[in-house]
């Protein structure tokens, strides 16, 4: 349920029979901050009196008579500066709240119209391991899935994994120089493998023969040599073996058959440039192909943009795979979407891409192409996140490190935990405690990381909202639940001003939800969980439970269950877990 719109709605129908046609949604229906000024309010009168030609106040008064009839509200009343603020009846609250404990996805509507949403996200290089630099696009694209799921669309998740460019060559042409064989323990292993890398990389930028040499193999590679192919096989395999550890470490739903890296496509690329070059969107001589971007685009030094989709020597970037990728997840997975989880750097470069398959044709107007641009991680002193070394980090490391700080913090807390129990509960709240706050930053922006701050009891970090969880779960336990379990055949009480924000804002949900939705920004569902978690303590410290009459502790006890239920679910689709009691 969602009461902002069923307000919204009724606001439209009676301006309707006004006789107000137009500019209707200069009109919006908002949450209030202070219960003084109602539940919800109306902004926007002055705006659509001026327009109408209407003295604001008599547009108020018309607004008003007609919602007063509303049977789901109690008063309304405007203030001197021509807001309308509506106070809804508790009655109708508290039943849309008892409805919610009946139903198993807290009674968020599925969408009218499911779609076919492509989401790219995770997407690292083959043989390196993930570092930092993929944790936002790892899961924050995860939370995605699981939000756009809930809603009911059809999700088709791709970890378009880079195996098919330059840097593989570099790799595969220098494990040809130093000559080693495809049993080697080098290649077999992913930390070997990476320092490998690094190696050959360090190689390729001095030396201009070996620079010759990787191209010349990187056609080898993508006209099919079987030498190449098969080493190849070898290290996306140790690559993507090694990912699905970190994937299942984060708890992220990411398995084996959503890697559909860029090589997937590689039967496509030539026919794209072909037929790119035909229809005069890509010009060049011989095999360098450019795509002039458009007309008014223009670089630094004021010369057209172009984009580069084959190289003189024949073999095939970045932006060919893209292009192709386009094409394949609208023509063969019907995708009515596609959302890119990908950091802010490559900004333009989806922009170009986007250009270049619409002016192809390759997918319609109708198909949405989003780039959901990712801030960086960064140090204290503002620079990227790096080890003290200046190296990048290590996904793995940071995980196992937040792990450990976890379980030391639980073990000075509950210095007699035993050993298994220290052991589960600091992985599930040391995975969850970057998660969350990675999640809980508006992702477009950068973010400091900052232990303190990620482990911090107060403040939005899934520490404050585990506490506020195992709270409600130990209340329950003491007053006994069971001893209560009609609790949801009662009729409720509530008269406090902490009860109705409490309800109120556990009934905002879909709202929340509909708006990570559009905007794809998970971080509202961890400002939803802080406030939720504010709103219980207000709650907590301020109404009595046991103390009170049967009708009154029923009621609460209804509260307490909603709340905790309303916790679980929202980690749940953010794709964090935590624990009942320590
Ligand atoms: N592999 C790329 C990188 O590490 C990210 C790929 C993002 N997805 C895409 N379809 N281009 O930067």
């Amino acid at each position: 349920m969602n009461i902002n719109s069923i307000i919204s709605i009724k606001l439209k129908q009676i301006l309707l029979n006004l006789n107000i046609k137009t500019n209707t949604n200069i009109l919006l229906v908002k949450a209030t901050k202070y219960i003084k000024f109602g539940h919800y309010q109306i902004n926007g009168i002055i705006s659509l009196a001026n327009i109408i030609k209407m003295e604001p106040i008599i547009l108020a008064k018309n607004i008003k008579r007609e919602l007063e009839l509303f049977y789901i509200i109690d008063k309304i009343t405007i203030t001197n500066s021509n807001f309308i603020n509506i106070f809804l009846k508790i009655s109708w609250l508290s039943y849309n709240l008892k409805k919610l404990i009946n139903s198993s996805r807290l009674n968020v509507n599925i969408v009218q119209q499911s779609r076919n949403i492509v989401i790219d996200y995770s997407s690292p290089n083959i043989a390196k391991e993930m570092h930092v630099g993929h944790l936002r696009s790892t899961i924050i694209g995860d939370s995605m899935v699981r939000i756009l799921k809930f809603l009911g669309h059809n999700i088709i998740k791709i970890n378009h994994i880079g195996d098919w460019g330059i840097p593989f060559s570099i790799l595969i042409t220098y494990i040809e120089k130093i000559n080693i064989n495809i049993s080697n323990k080098l290649i077999n292993n992913i930390k070997l493998l990476d320092k490998l890398y690094k190696r050959a990389k360090r190689y390729y930028d001095s030396n201009i023969n070996f620079v010759n040499q990787v191209s010349f193999n990187l056609l080898k590679l993508q006209s099919g040599d079987i030498f190449y192919n098969r080493i190849w096989c070898k290290i996306v395999d140790v690559t993507i073996k090694n990912n699905q550890h970190v994937y299942n470490l984060l708890n992220v739903t990411l398995d084996d058959i959503d890697n559909i890296g860029e090589s997937f496509y590689k039967n496509m690329l030539s026919d794209i440039v072909n037929d790119l070059q035909s229809k005069k969107i890509a010009i060049g001589k011989g095999y360098l192909s450019l795509v002039t971007i458009n007309n008014d685009k223009i670089n630094r030094s004021g010369n057209p943009v172009h984009l580069v989709i084959r190289k003189k020597d024949g073999t095939y970037l970045y932006s060919t795979t893209d292009i192709a990728s386009i094409k394949y997840r609208y023509e063969i997975l019907k995708a009515n979407k596609i959302i890119y989880y990908v950091d802010s750097r490559q900004k333009n470069y989806f922009n170009n891409i986007f250009f270049i398959v619409r002016a192809a044709n390759y997918v319609p107007k109708s198909v949405k192409l989003e780039h959901h641009i990712l801030g960086m991680v960064l140090n204290k002193d503002n620079k990227p996140f790096k080890t003290r070394e200046g190296n990048t980090i290590k996904l793995i490391d940071l995980l196992n490190e937040s792990i450990r700080r976890v379980s030391i913090i639980i073990k000075n807390k509950y210095p007699e935990i035993n050993n298994k129990k220290l052991i589960r509960i600091s992985k599930i709240l040391g995975i969850g405690a970057i998660k969350y706050f990675d999640l809980s930053k508006d992702r477009s922006s950068n973010y400091v990381f900052d232990w303190n701050k990620i482990l911090n009891l107060r403040g939005n970090t899934i520490i404050y909202i585990q506490y506020a969880y195992i709270r409600i779960n130990s209340i329950l336990k003491k007053i006994n639940i069971k001893k209560y379990r009609y609790y949801n055949y009662y009729e409720y009480y509530f008269n406090t001003n902490e009860e109705i924000l409490l309800i109120i804002h556990i009934l905002r949900l879909e709202e929340t939800i509909n708006n990570i939705s559009k905007y794809g920004t998970p971080h509202l569902l961890c400002d939803y969980l802080y406030n939720l978690a504010n709103l219980f303590s207000n709650f907590y410290e301020n109404c009595h439970i046991l103390q009170s009459n049967i009708k009154i502790r029923i009621s609460r006890i209804l509260l307490l269950v909603v709340t905790s239920l309303t916790i679980r679910t929202s980690l749940d689709l953010l794709g964090i877990d935590i624990v009942d009691m320590i």
